[in-house]
């Protein structure tokens, strides 16, 4: 596709003054990543867009977060669903900044265990998991050593 276009493209979601554009989101975990930075809790201004074209992507979706300055372990979160995420800071609507997502190698609370015999599902236990691989992601259990594969995770 053309440059042209692809800008038009990304003109389907409005530049946004102050705050952080999140793209490069695969359009099947949007409401995922959503859940997962709080998205639907907070006051601040939210434009999406999803399906869009991406090359790498299939379908992407963009989150456009006005206001909203992210921290390192908040955005690393989204790391599981949204590897190739890439997030942007706009200062009076400037990219100033660009960051890339990192994987943590544990994750503490965010998914459910896959085993329903888990204690974490049975007893109030926040999960743990080491994250085993990062594409497409494993996450073992540290409680009963169960791999929840991608297509599994359940965001609580
Ligand atoms: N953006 C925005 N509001 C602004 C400036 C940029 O919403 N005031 C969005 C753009 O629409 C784009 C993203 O932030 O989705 C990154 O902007 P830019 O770096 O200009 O685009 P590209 O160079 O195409 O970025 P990349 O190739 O890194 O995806
Ligand atoms: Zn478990």
């Amino acid at each position: 596709m053309k440059d042209s276009m692809q800008k038009k493209l990304k003109l389907k979601v409005s530049a946004i003054k102050e705050g952080t554009v999140i793209d490069h989101i695969p359009a099947k975990n949007l409401f995922k990543v959503i859940t997962i930075l709080g998205l639907d809790k907070i006051e601040n201004q939210i434009t999406f867009g999803t399906n869009l074209e991406s090359r790498k992507l299939g379908g992407k979706a963009i989150i456009k977060v006005s206001n909203k300055f992210f921290e390192d372990n908040e955005i690393n979160k989204i790391a599981l669903i949204a590897p190739h995420a890439k997030l942007n800071i706009i200062r009076d609507y400037e990219v100033v900044e660009k960051r890339i997502v990192e994987t943590p190698e544990i994750i503490k609370g965010i998914v459910k265990c896959f085993n329903p015999k888990c204690i974490t599902n049975n007893e109030t236990i926040t999960t743990s998991f080491q994250v085993i691989e990062n594409e497409p992601v494993a996450l073992k259990c540290h409680y009963c050593e169960r791999i929840t594969t991608e297509e599994q995770i359940r965001v609580l």
